[in-house]
């Protein structure tokens, strides 16, 4: 177990607030990747800093949703309405995300997002500094603090001008681009700059870790070495931490009385036909257009599926006041809606489009719990004895859920097409199908190829992922990132 006292620092922190009256809170878990992987991270002394999803603008609540954070061992940061417009809807879900995963905006979009780059850009860049206030607060000597992902870029640089003895790692959950792609952003010098004032920098792949050393070559014009970047004698050490999950609290899930009825309930309902299953967050990078119309050109090909496979496709809704992602809740809504029209019955759609896993089970819990619910969740993964998982991210840092996925599957092997483009293809290459998910045509024949594979192969390729997922954990990752970030030797003498 990690005795290292560990400050957290993340924009979104493990649970999110609804406010339920003047003084009282109810907390629920946040979802997405970041968020499951640190909560699947056990034995450490941590404590979570980072902003509770909601604007609190009166003392009153404030106080009080510290309260109840604490007990979760988390504390706030408070952000007003306009900073999160700017710098969470901006500067970071608007502009960093969609550039660090190769996806361009419209012109007139990104345009638009250029006017507005200086006011975002400073935006981000408070709102950073407001982190780094909480964090100055609750520091004590010998601490790790450990800042996550592209909303933090500036935390680093904010946290060493306070304290330069102060141990700072700092782990992105993306893609790191090309450094052609990098250079395109206005903030390229004081993003790279700012994170490069940690100890220790952390991505899921050497690829992202490589095109940030060679960003900070060509655009810095600092030195790369085989351990990181020096600048003037000062090294930081830049790696890749391959994140995974904690496999054993799905197995665990999968022998509670809850979650094997959800899989009988799941399994009658379904019963006749073969799932194809896909779990993302409404997200344009997740390619789930794509992904639907993939499908459609599987029907088409493949008459005698037709009626006989359905795609549950679980979308849940994320960061909903960014124009971007309220365009791609429309689209796929149309996409459904035209191929259900096309290939529906009397009796039965080809795609169930959800927006929440519990929307499939009668028992589950209460619709206006929009969160994850575990349970639903690992029922979903393991229901079926002929199951087929379809992530199709255009990119993706990593994508846990094709981990979870692969956790889940006991008895039932099912089969994993997987997106080359997904951190994840590295780790499960050899047992997934991967695939161009621009392809569709690549993608139908696979997903046929994965309907008829025989148990045989099935089971090799199972294994594969499942031996990689079972050994490669979120413990292990964060113990392996923060040994590094101890390691005293990251001033190091100017090689001559
Ligand atoms: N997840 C969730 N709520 C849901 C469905 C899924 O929190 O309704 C979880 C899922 O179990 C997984 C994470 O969200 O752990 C998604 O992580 P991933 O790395 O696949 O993608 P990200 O959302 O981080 O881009
Ligand atoms: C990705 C990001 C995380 C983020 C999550 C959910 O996994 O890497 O930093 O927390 O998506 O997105 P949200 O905007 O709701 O925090």
């Amino acid at each position: 177990p990690m005795k290292q006292r560990l400050l957290v620092v993340a924009n979104r922190l493990p649970v999110s607030a609804v406010r339920k009256g003047e003084d009282s809170w109810s907390l629920e878990i946040s979802a997405g990747g970041l968020v499951s992987a640190l909560l699947g991270v056990k034995d450490v002394d941590a404590r979570w800093i980072g902003w509770a999803g909601v604007n609190v603008p009166d003392e009153v609540g404030q106080r009080a949703l510290t309260k109840a954070l604490a007990e979760k061992r988390c504390i706030p940061v408070f952000l007003d309405e306009e900073i999160v417009h700017l710098y969470y809807n901006g500067y970071c879900n608007n502009m960093l995300w969609p550039l660090f995963h190769y996806i361009g905006l419209p012109q007139e979009d990104r345009l638009a997002t250029t006017r507005s780059f200086q006011s975002q850009f400073d935006a981000y860049k408070r709102a950073n500094q407001m982190f780094a206030d909480v964090v100055n607060k609750h520091y004590q000597e010998g601490d790790v603090v450990w800042c996550h992902d592209y909303h933090l870029m500036f935390l680093p640089k904010c946290l060493k001008e306070h304290n330069s003895n102060m141990k700072v790692g700092w782990f992105l959950h993306t893609p790191f681009p090309s450094s052609e792609i990098h250079r395109t952003l206005p903030s390229r010098s004081d993003l790279l700059r700012s994170v490069l004032a940690a100890d220790l920098v952390g991505f899921h792949t050497y690829d992202y870790a490589r095109h940030f050393v060679s960003a900070c070559t060509r655009i810095l014009g600092l030195e790369g070495t085989p351990e990181g970047v020096e600048d003037q004698g000062r090294l930081t050490r830049v790696a890749a931490f391959p994140i995974g999950i904690d496999a054993d609290r799905f197995k665990r899930a999968l022998e509670l009385p809850a979650v094997k009825e959800h899989i009988h309930e799941l399994r009658n309902r379904f019963k006749g036909r073969k799932v194809m299953l896909g779990v993302d967050r409404l997200d344009m990078i997740k390619g789930i257009p794509q992904k639907i119309l993939a499908f459609e050109k599987f029907l088409e090909e493949n008459p005698i599926w037709r009626g006989k496979v359905v795609l549950l496709q679980i979308a849940v809704p994320t960061r909903t006041d960014v124009p971007e992602y309220q365009k791609l809740t429309s689209q796929v809504h149309e996409i459904v809606g035209r191929i259900n029209g096309r290939f529906g019955t009397l009796t039965a759609v080809p795609i169930h489009h959800l927006i929440d896993v519990s929307c499939l089970l009668m028992n589950a819990i209460s619709l206006q719990d929009r969160s994850l619910d575990f349970h639903a969740l690992c029922a979903l993964y393991a229901v079926t004895g002929d199951y087929v998982a379809l992530v199709t991210s255009l990119r993706d840092g990593m994508n846990l859920v094709s981990y979870e996925f692969v956790a889940c599957q006991g008895q039932t092997k099912g089969v994993l097409i997987l997106s080359e483009f997904a951190g994840a293809a590295q780790s499960l290459g050899a047992g997934a199908l991967l695939v161009n998910p621009w392809n569709i045509t690549e993608v139908a024949t696979s997903i046929e190829y994965a309907l008829n594979m025989t148990p045989d192969e099935r089971e090799k390729r199972h294994r594969h992922n499942y031996a990689h997922v079972t050994t490669h954990t979120a413990q292990d990752w964060a113990e392996t990132f923060v040994r590094y970030c101890e390691l005293n030797d990251t001033v190091v003498e100017a090689q001559l």
